[in-house]
């Protein structure tokens, strides 16, 4: 969050162009489109998933601030961008001793007096020159040391004698909250320091997610039919930020400690490259074979362009490099502003950008009718990877950077992995091209088109594209895990067996799946019998499976455990868009927090306003003539003995089953699934890198089983 949050402050204070002062009042509906297109990545940015690269976000941002400024629209009016926006609710703040400062960057945009480009090489020369002559020393007497700068969040410890006491984030840079639980949870940073230490220090480092660690995290979520975590920087602060901080020992987050601003009773070392030493010595990870001592800029920066060329083949992802005067004794006499320290720049590596042809515009409609155009682009190799489609996000972003067929655009990844078409090569547009008109009908049923907010949806019903995508998402392993019902099988009973609803998945038999093309008599009797399964699954399944907005999986068993079932669920939604006092109160009150987590009043009136619809009661109506399980606890399918009436407590990642899949069967066979272990549990599953439950399950005497076992035990 650092790092966006100090760009977006560096782009904020770019002024207006001269054009754009003088016609201001013509740009009124451009800005408000992008102020809408900000808050909109702004908000999938927090929610970890954004959808466009930090660079593509600062553009964004600075022709919102070039208009806000255009326009004189006043500052208390702007996108609010005050720092500190990285404070989440039920986390102690905690004000630092010495403000955590940004840095400031070496930039390629960057332009000397005379309106030339100013290469970065001279512009660290510039840099340490005017350090040396402040410091009235001459370059010897001043070697700079080169590190890498890891991308992660920053975090600040403080060791009393040694043992860690206390982990703060950045914050504001004046207060930070504290995550000291997590931290230790997560075994991130070593928790005592080597040798023996009187005093009290503070330790300053990044704690990030290693490439490796996060894909792994990521397989496991896929295999539990959970969303995968699109960009490890944000994942990790996600996991720092977790309420609950079990089980984040099995995540794999690491350190890199770069800083120790203050010390009492402990000597340090009086160079920075010492004190990187020091803290190698007592256990702290610093990559002291990846610094650089050197008293020539011009050296420092060879360095970091050597480092740039390797960056693909490091396991942990930097953003650049930072060059930092190594004497300490210098960095008081130095200073710096309120925003960064003069004795320290960072040099940021410019992502991998590759050029190729934009050979079409298709446009995809998803389950809500959300209509997306996808960039059909000539293959070309980016940061890994083959890229061949790119989505271009919204209509409003493809217009506003006049992307058009034929063009040669640059392609980049968001977070290293989802390609993205950042601009055009202006230069090189063929002649002929035409600006992209956005379609007014739905390409899948030619339903005219409603736009909302940056968003263009098909409104229809029953439109074949929605109905697919929705089908798939109900059968998918989040939601109603049908086995058997994949895309290619999806398509073929909308098309073929006239399947528009969830409800008329459930009346196909055999006769009629048989007939399918690619479906033999044995799958479709497994068609069949996965389809029964799915029925008891229960109200949370079902509510992920209707993919109502704003209820993922946590939200459907906050509402399915509260409401107990669909009948009194959607007999308060009718009562909460009554604006019915009691209801509105219970869920979005004033003040403080409602009876659901998480629900705030817009998202109240968002999943209440759907679930009142008539369509989505109609759904339901469906569902319950076909016999689906409405109510918060699944049906005993069959119980089995040895587990019917015993409570199970599931840890750590087991070795095949998710954690859906598991506590689905458990509770199949009579059995109760419970979130923390007590007196009251018989039975602790635990799997790889389980955490303090199962200390705890040790201490209360429970049982201890694997996933074998519990396999064993279901099969009765
Ligand atoms: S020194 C006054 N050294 O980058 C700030 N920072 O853009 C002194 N970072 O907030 C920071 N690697 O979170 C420093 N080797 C390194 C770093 C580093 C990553 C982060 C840090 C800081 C941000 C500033």
């Amino acid at each position: 969050m650092a790092n966006l949050t100090e760009d977006l402050f560096e782009r904020a204070r770019s002024k207006a162009t001269e054009a754009e002062k003088a016609a201001p009042a013509a740009q009124r509906p451009e800005f408000e489109q992008l102020a809408r297109e900000v808050e909109y990545h702004e908000r999938a940015y927090r929610d970890g998933a954004p959808e466009i690269t930090d660079a593509a976000f600062d553009d964004l941002f600075e022709r919102y601030q070039e208009l806000a400024d255009a326009l004189g629209v006043p500052v208390s009016e702007r996108l609010d961008r005050t720092p500190g926006a990285d404070h989440t609710e039920g986390f102690v703040q905690v004000e630092h001793r010495v403000p955590m400062l940004s840095l400031e960057k070496l930039s390629p945009n960057r332009k000397d007096s005379k309106g030339e480009p100013m290469p970065i090489a001279a512009q660290l020369t510039n840099w340490y020159d005017r350090r040396l002559a402040e410091l009235e020393k001459s370059a010897d007497e001043v070697p700079l040391l080169v590190e890498p700068k890891i991308d992660g969040i920053s975090v600040s410890l403080l060791y009393d004698r040694g043992k860690l006491v206390r982990a703060v984030t950045r914050g504001d840079g004046e207060r930070g909250d504290d995550i000291t639980r997590q931290v230790e949870a997560a075994r991130a940073v070593p928790t005592k320091l080597h040798g023996k230490l009187g005093g009290m220090i503070e330790v300053r480092g990044e704690l990030y997610w290693p490439n490796a660690a996060w894909a792994a995290w990521n397989d496991r979520l896929e295999a539990a039919g959970e969303r995968r975590i699109a960009n490890p920087r944000n994942g990790c602060a996600g996991l720092m930020k977790r309420k609950d901080p079990q089980g984040l020992e099995a995540a794999g987050v690491v350190s890199f400690l770069y800083q120790v601003p203050w010390a009492e009773g402990v000597t340090l070392p009086a160079t920075q490259s010492g004190v990187l030493t020091w803290l190698a010595e007592r256990g702290g990870s610093v990559y002291l074979s990846e610094i650089a001592v050197t008293s020539d800029a011009l050296a420092a920066y060879a360095h970091c362009e050597a480092y740039a060329a390797r960056r693909g083949a490091l396991p942990y992802d930097i953003d650049g490099m930072v060059i930092k005067i190594d004497p300490l004794v210098f960095h008081d006499r130095l200073a710096g502003t309120g925003h960064h320290p003069h004795w320290a720049i960072a040099y940021k590596f410019p992502p991998e950008r590759k050029v190729t042809r934009l050979s079409g515009i298709t446009v995809q409609v998803g389950k809500s009718g959300k209509l997306t155009p996808v960039a059909e682009l000539e293959p070309v190799f980016v940061a890994g990877t083959t890229v061949s489609r790119a989505s271009l996000h919204n209509f409003v972003e493809l217009e506003r950077k006049d992307i058009r067929i034929g063009d040669r655009v640059f392609v980049e990844k968001a977070g290293e992995i989802i390609p993205q078409v950042v601009a055009v090569q202006l230069e090189e547009r063929p002649p002929g091209t035409v600006r992209y008109a956005r379609p007014e009908v739905c390409p899948a049923c030619g339903a005219n088109v409603v736009a909302e907010e940056i968003f263009v949806y098909c409104p229809s019903p029953v439109c074949p594209a929605q109905i697919r995508e929705r089908l798939r998402h109900f059968a998918s392993r989040g939601a109603m895990d049908i086995d058997g019902l994949g895309a290619s099988t999806v398509d073929q009973v909308v098309e073929h067996l006239g399947v528009r609803s969830p409800a008329d998945l459930f009346a196909l038999d055999h006769a009629a799946l048989a007939g399918l093309e690619r479906m033999g008599e044995k799958s479709a009797d497994n068609l069949v019998a996965a389809l029964e399964r799915a029925k008891g699954r229960g109200l949370a399944r079902v509510l992920v499976g209707l993919a109502i907005r704003q209820v993922g999986s946590t939200m459907a068993e906050d509402l399915a455990k509260h409401f107990g079932s669909a009948d009194a669920l959607l007999q308060f939604a009718r009562r909460y868009v009554a604006r019915d006092p009691e209801a509105v109160a219970l869920v979005a009150p004033d003040k403080g927090s409602g009876a659901i987590e998480g629900m705030g009043s817009k998202s109240a009136d968002i999943i209440f306003g759907e679930l009142a619809s008539a369509s989505i009661v109609e759904v339901f109506a469906g569902l319950a003539k076909a016999g689906v399980k409405l109510d918060a606890e699944l049906a005993v399918t069959q119980a089995v003995a040895g587990v019917a009436g015993k409570t199970f407590v599931l840890t750590g990642t087991l070795p095949s089953l998710g954690r859906n899949e598991a506590s689905d069967r458990i509770k199949a066979a009579g059995g109760k699934v419970s979130g923390s272990v007590s007196k009251n549990t018989d039975f602790l599953v635990a799997g790889d890198e389980a955490g303090s439950k199962l200390d705890k399950a040790q201490k209360l005497g429970v049982a201890i089983i694997d996933e074998a076992e519990l396999l064993r035990m279901l099969a009765g």
